[in-house]
């Protein structure tokens, strides 16, 4: 099989992996660079377990190839806290407890992320719509909607995005 070799941007690190161009770039995060918070599930974009941020968009890393990325800077969930403080998504996520399993997390977190930076203050319509396509099979949907509003309040009230 034909290789290459990509330059990415990951969490604001350069990374250079050399793998084959079709290789799907959730693989390519989770077994070349260890990325494993981005979690794979069903492999064919329909539960939102493999989202991550391009330029800061959320998209479904399990459909694209390494390939497609081209000089696009990625964002995981390894790549939200500062340091040792949680983004105010993350924060949000764990004081309304909406998780169980947490397979579906990571992947709520960044469209969360993304969903705020251009609605700061959505509605649960608007949320329901945004995580459309994000399965929980733990059903923590209300908790994961209170999250998302207390992380709008944290995030006008100084939190960073
Ligand atoms: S693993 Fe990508 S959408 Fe399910
Ligand atoms: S917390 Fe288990 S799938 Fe959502």
């Amino acid at each position: 099989m034909t290789t290459r070799e990509f330059k990415l941007l990951v969490n604001g690190r350069a990374q250079t992996v050399t793998t084959s161009p079709d290789r799907p770039l959730v693989e390519v995060l989770r077994e070349e660079l260890n990325l494993t918070g981005t979690k794979v599930g069903c492999m064919e974009g329909q539960c939102g377990a493999c989202t991550i941020l391009l330029d800061n968009e959320p998209v479904l890393s399990c459909l694209m190839t390494v390939s497609d990325v081209g000089n696009r800077s990625i964002r995981t969930i390894e790549g939200l806290a500062d340091g040792e403080h949680l983004h105010p998504v993350q924060e949000a996520f764990l004081k309304e407890q909406a998780f169980q399993c947490g397979q579906c997390t990571p992947g709520m977190i960044l469209e969360t992320v993304a969903l705020l930076r251009k609605k700061p203050r959505p509605s649960d319509q608007e949320i329901a719509a945004s995580l459309d396509g994000h399965l929980c099979r733990c059903c923590g949907y209300p908790r994961i909607i209170s999250a998302v509003h207390r992380a709008a309040q944290r995030l006008e009230s100084g939190g960073v995005s």
